[in-house]
């Protein structure tokens, strides 16, 4: 685990309804719906600690109880698994690593975009630079996403954002940027617009869900103006900071999963699967039988 003392809080997200998995997310909030046997949400959790994080702040709606409960240490069934010589399992109920975390849940009373969301946060980061993490982003890779912005933000002190290659077709879903000077994977960002149609997008260069982002970005996030929807958009607080600061992307190494859409979800789960040693030969043997 790297302790580079730079960035030691995030901000994940969560306060979002889930509407596209109806009915499962009625009562269990979307981003605890397991990929095998691990909350979506958990994933990013442990992303941002591997990388340095000690404080974790939940951006969230009071109906999500379930996400205070599972981020809260289980005395009861730690004690009854290791009475029954479970220890292994005890270490699941109560990771560890989680027992240095402090994790702050605040209610998002209206929920006005991601921006917005951000913004309530801004107390508790106390004018440092921060992480912010998307669960339904779920990311493989050899070295985190977030490490690979952590390395970029080390030599430039600026914000930076995790950025991929997208179709044509998806260009309207995501936070487009306009290119500058380039070094290998690491890109300065020149421009950026929220959701461009196609024809209007400065490049195929999209935004994922993961950025470091300097304290100053409050500021700008206070006088965005709501887009049509009525929301706040992160994006368009960037582009009011680029006319300050300079602001870099990483194409980021790896694989990403867009667990908010119910295909990245399954693609995730099955990619996992396959990845995990215990369950690679059986899942194949399956996929092999239904085709
Ligand atoms: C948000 C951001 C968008 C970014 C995307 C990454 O959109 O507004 O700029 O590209 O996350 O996942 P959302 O997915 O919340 O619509």
């Amino acid at each position: 685990m790297r302790d580079l003392k730079l960035i030691k809080k995030a901000v994940l997200p969560v306060a979002g309804l889930g509407t596209r998995f109806l009915p499962a997310s009625k009562a269990v909030p979307k981003e605890m719906l397991p990929i095998i046997d691990k909350p979506l949400l958990q994933y990013a959790v442990e992303e941002a600690i591997e990388s340095g994080i000690k404080e974790i702040i939940f951006i969230t709606n009071p109906e999500k109880i379930s996400i205070k409960k599972h981020f809260e240490n289980n005395h009861g069934m730690e004690t009854k698994l290791i009475n029954s010589g479970k220890t292994d399992l005890a270490q699941k109920v109560n990771p560890y690593q989680f027992s240095k975390i402090k994790f702050h849940y605040i209610n998002q009373d209206e929920q006005n975009g991601l921006g917005h969301a951000i913004l309530q946060a801004e107390r508790l980061i106390e004018n440092q630079p921060f992480a912010v993490l998307l669960p339904d982003d779920l990311f493989h890779s050899k070295k985190s996403c977030l490490n690979q912005l952590l390395d970029i933000y080390i030599k430039t002190k600026a914000s930076v954002l995790a950025l991929n290659k997208v179709d044509e077709i998806d260009i309207h879903k995501y936070g487009v940027i306009k290119p500058g000077a380039t070094d290998g994977n690491t890109i300065k960002i020149d421009d950026i617009v929220e959701k461009p149609n196609f024809e209007n997008a400065p490049s195929d260069i999209a935004v994922s869900g993961r950025y470091i982002l300097n304290p100053t970005i409050f500021k700008y996030l206070k006088s965005t103006k709501s887009d049509l929807n009525g929301e706040i958009q992160l994006t368009d607080a960037i582009k009011l900071l680029l006319e300050v600061e300079e602001v870099y992307g990483k194409v980021y190494e790896g694989q990403k999963f867009d667990c908010g859409s119910k295909k990245g979800f399954v693609h995730a789960t099955i990619a996992l699967a396959l990845k995990d040693e215990t369950l690679k030969e059986d899942i194949k043997n399956i996929i092999k039988d239904i085709f």
